[in-house]
């Protein structure tokens, strides 16, 4: 236990938590402190009493003192079922509340976090931590509380009963039992490695797990079962292997516990024993002693084995430290104001930036985004054609350059406000596992029914919405696996339009969509960006020749700009060249 302590990593992460617990939970912790001192002093004076009942057996036999120590007897084991029941009670609702409390905080730190943020973890390893860790959190408190304040007094209790009775046998149990601890601690040096091996490989068997259910397709058809299985029967054994380490230190403290428990009090009653029969000690006072010794057995052990529990559980409170101290990588500055209202003119400004360094993805990046006007985004795949959207979202910071939205940089603005302004469909769909309406619905709260069905009409999407054995109200499964992929895009097209918003960001939105259905939805967005500024990805070119002003992309760079009449007209440029290779119409 003090070793945990001597720890200056263990001292600061364990001060943190109990900070922020009793912070928020100083009432119920201080019931539940108040009983546990009930419950330690009770159980000192159970022990005490039994000197008084051992001696009005053995000598003065006055019965007016029995029932009088009966009725004490009776009063001390009430109040002590009262004060644990109390106890208990609010020792777990208050560690209830930590789970609560802690599962909030760690899932809004999550969404303050950017987008690099969900790169750097697995769903599996986030689930875990939010699961666990907050779990772990609880239980390290608990085990403190419980141990600190419960046991340690009870055992401080218990031993003054022990001394003040008898000082000299007091002397051999207290040289036994530090013994005793250091052996149990010396076996549980070991727990704190194998339990963070253990929640790896939980967090590991999460995964396996998820990326058969989302890959399923692909498992199938490269008939991966095998290698799914190998990777899954392998987390399983190890997740078994750890259990069966952590069992087997168990299975040996305890028995050693016992034997030395009961080698001790076998020591105990000879000695006592002597003394009682040859030295004229009072046989109550050793009766009080060797009950004190005994009560002291289970809060001495637990005290002991405290450690092993908040090892354990320090391991799942680091990894949610590690999440809550994550610097965030995109944060609103001080000064951040709302987005003013403008046209919408989009302008990158000398932008470079990379995902990582030295892997430069754009470079020195000037282009303007006129207001009101559809600009479209060609050119090979890993261009960075993506990447510019997700500057324009502010999903990233540039390296270097500005970006500004009606001349303002959008670093300067808040987020909401710059998000506000714009609607996204992303190059791979993504839909909620809820119904038609509620995904749709997601472009805009508290849009009526009405809205949304337009919106879904306006998409191309209305009539096969309609066919669904529920219509609107048809659950689209995880990840909308229960439709097309063309379908998927058309509701991720409604919700963007439902959105209503100054600037609209389509990532080759129509590259799942038949030719008649792109055909279509080419018409309704030109309806819809009356007044918009639109910057569409899109490869194919029937999409491209209509748009206001192009930008050919090409590692990062824009290396030609002008309308598809101008672009065309240039000798040996990339955009012909792309044009030739479609074979399309101009
Ligand atoms: N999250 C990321 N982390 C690291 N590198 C990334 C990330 N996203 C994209 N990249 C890299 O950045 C480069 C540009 O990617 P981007 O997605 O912008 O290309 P793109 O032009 O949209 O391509 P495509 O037409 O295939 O969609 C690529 O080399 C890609 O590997
Ligand atoms: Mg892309």
């Amino acid at each position: 236990m003090l070793k945990f302590f001597r720890s200056t990593a263990n001292q600061r992460l364990v001060g943190r938590l109990l900070r922020e617990s009793f912070r928020e939970h100083a009432p119920t912790y201080g019931v539940a402190i108040l009983a546990m001192l009930v419950v330690a002093g009770t159980t000192a004076a159970s022990a005490w009493i039994m000197r008084d009942i051992t001696n009005e057996f053995t000598g003065t036999k006055d019965i007016e003192a029995i029932y009088a120590i009966a009725g004490i007897v009776a009063v001390i084991f009430i109040v002590k079922g009262l004060a644990t029941f109390v106890q208990t009670l609010f020792l777990s609702r208050a560690g209830n509340s930590i789970i609560a409390d802690r599962q909030r905080k760690i899932y809004d730190r999550m969404l303050a976090h950017g987008i690099e943020f969900y790169h750097s973890y697995s769903s599996a390893d986030l689930i875990m931590r939010m699961t666990q860790s907050a779990q772990a959190a609880r239980g390290v408190v608990d085990t403190l509380v419980t141990s600190f304040i419960r046991d340690l007094f009870s055992v401080v209790g218990l031993v003054a009963v022990m001394a003040f009775q008898q000082p000299m046998l007091s002397l051999v149990a207290f040289i036994v039992g530090p013994i005793a601890i250091l052996v149990v601690n010396k076996l549980m040096k070991r727990t704190r490695s194998i339990m963070e091996k253990e929640l790896k490989s939980v967090s590991m068997i999460m995964r396996v797990m998820q990326e058969t259910v989302f890959g399923a397709r692909i498992v199938k058809s490269f008939n991966l079962e095998g290698a799914m299985r190998n990777r899954m029967y392998s987390a399983v054994e190890d997740v078994q292997k750890r259990a069966n380490s952590i069992a087997a230190l168990e299975a040996i403290t305890n028995p050693i516990m016992e034997t030395l428990a009961g080698l001790a009090i076998a020591a105990v009653i000879l000695i006592s024993g002597y003394l009682v029969v040859q030295g004229g000690h009072s046989p109550g006072s050793v009766m009080a002693f060797i009950t004190a010794l005994l009560l002291c057995y289970e809060p001495a052990k637990r005290l002991a084995r405290a450690r092993v529990s908040l090892e354990a559980g320090m391991v799942g409170v680091r990894l949610m430290y590690e999440i809550a101290d994550r610097p965030l990588t995109i944060e609103e500055t001080p000064d951040a104001k709302p987005l003013e209202e403008g046209l919408g003119e989009i302008r990158f400004e000398d932008v470079s930036f990379s995902y990582r360094e030295q892997e430069t993805v754009l470079k020195d990046l000037d282009i303007v985004f006129p207001p009101g006007k559809m600009t479209a985004l060609v050119g090979a795949s890993g261009g960075g054609k993506s990447t510019v959207l997700n500057l324009i979202m502010r999903l990233y910071d540039p390296d270097s350059g500005r970006i500004l939205f009606d001349g303002q940089d959008i670093r300067h603005t808040t987020l909401h406000s710059l998000r506000d302004r714009i609607a996204y469909v992303s190059q791979d769909t993504f839909l909620f596992d809820a119904t038609v309406m509620h995904n749709i619905r997601m472009g805009r709260e508290g849009a009526s029914d009405e809205e949304v069905i337009a919106a879904a009409k306006a998409a191309n999407a209305h009539a096969f919405i309609k066919a669904l054995p529920e219509g609107y109200e048809t659950r689209v499964g995880e990840n909308g696996v229960l439709l097309s992929g063309g379908q998927k895009q058309r509701i991720s097209i409604a919700r963007a339009i439902l959105r209503d918003a100054q600037i609209l960001l389509l990532d080759e939105a129509t590259s799942a969509l038949d030719a008649e259905s792109e055909a279509l939805f080419r018409d309704a967005l030109e309806n819809l960006q009356v007044g918009r500024t639109t910057v569409a990805i899109a490869h194919r070119l029937s999409t491209v020749h209509r748009a206001d002003k192009i930008i050919v992309m090409d590692a990062g760079r824009a290396v030609e700009q002008g309308t598809h009449a101008e672009l065309l007209a240039k000798q040996g440029g990339i955009y012909k060249k792309l044009h030739e290779y479609q074979l399309l119409p101009d």
